[in-house]
């Protein structure tokens, strides 16, 4: 991995005080990248920041509050970074929730998918003006294996009748590979060099495991491997220098559950166009609705 390109960039994380997104941050500023996190709950967040101050003194690591089950907060989040004197030359959309009970974000969307999916997307709506300037290189989502696990149905993020933790993690995971997939069309239509790459974790021990249903549990211990591991997919999607607009990095190992990183195959519906357009004129919809 040359990690050499990211010597002196700005990396913009979501999510980065736990987790991947910490152990990602931990990797960027040994690469002597700086950082801007994105995050929710600013104690904790501040907390992660002064621990990686601490590791590395001379780092430069920005903090900036969203929630990403409020628009009106991932729109002041933006606000924040375009007007910030440190512009982000790469972003990695990777906060994300899984399982849990039924809950709505602010605008009443499901809260998975509001978060992982909705959320990311009016991010990206709201920073277009950085990509028009030709700042940011690449764009990486933040994936997982479940996004194959079922068929996508609109119902299921619509109607609470129809939720299921599962299905509908399952659904915002599908939902942010096929983020990159419009994200790629609106900037080549309009002539605009980032590009949109995707990652993947496998099964990595992070706290996202606290609402694993009760079978899951032995196979995430078994098999699951540390955040720092877990994050290298997300390392390589921003520096391989062959990459290309949708391409996806996972771990080698065996159902890309653990091992090293490399590129690796997403499912069928990724490659989905219309599904991509009709969640993109959704989510659009939705955040032009809101008038913020
Ligand atoms: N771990 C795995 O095995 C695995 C597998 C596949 C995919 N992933 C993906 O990897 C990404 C990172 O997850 P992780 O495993 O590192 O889990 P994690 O340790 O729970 O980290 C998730 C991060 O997302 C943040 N977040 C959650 N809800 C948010 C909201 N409403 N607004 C803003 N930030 C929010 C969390 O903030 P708080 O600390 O405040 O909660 C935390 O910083 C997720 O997108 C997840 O879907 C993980």
């Amino acid at each position: 991995m040359n990690v050499e390109e990211l010597k002196g960039k700005t990396v913009l994380i979501t999510g980065a005080n736990s987790g991947l997104g910490y152990a990602l941050a931990e990797h960027l500023l040994k690469a002597q990248a700086n950082i801007i996190m994105l995050c929710r709950e600013l104690r904790r967040a501040e907390e992660a920041r002064l621990k990686l101050l601490t590791l590395f003194p001379k780092g430069k690591v920005g903090l900036i509050r969203m929630d990403l089950s409020s628009l009106t907060s991932v729109h002041n989040a933006a606000e924040e970074v375009l007007a910030g004197a440190n512009k982000p030359d790469y972003i990695v959309n990777n906060a994300g929730k899984m399982f849990g009970p039924y809950m709505v974000t602010e605008e009443g969307v499901e809260s998975q998918f509001g978060v992982n999916y909705l959320g990311h997307l009016a991010l990206m709506k709201f920073l277009f003006p950085l990509f028009q300037e030709g700042g940011v290189g690449r764009v990486v989502n933040v994936s997982s294996i479940a996004h194959r696990w079922f068929p996508f149905e609109f119902r299921n993020i619509l109607q609470s009748a129809h939720y299921h933790p599962v299905r509908n993690y399952s659904h915002s995971k599908l939902a942010n590979l096929l983020l990159s997939r419009s994200l790629n069309k609106a900037f080549q239509g309009m002539g605009i060099s980032t590009v949109a790459v995707n990652a993947h974790p496998g099964i990595s021990r992070t706290n996202i495991g606290r609402n694993l249903p009760q079978w899951m549990v032995p196979v995430a211990l078994r098999f699951g491997q540390s955040p720092e591991a877990g994050a290298l997919p997300i390392m390589l999607a921003l520096t391989d220098a062959e990459a290309t607009g949708g391409d996806c990095y996972g771990p080698a190992g065996f159902q890309q559950w653990f091992g090293g990183a490399q590129k690796v195959e997403v499912g069928a519906s990724a490659h989905d166009d219309r599904l991509a357009a009709a969640l993109w004129e959704w989510g659009i919809e939705l955040i032009e609705g809101k008038s913020i």
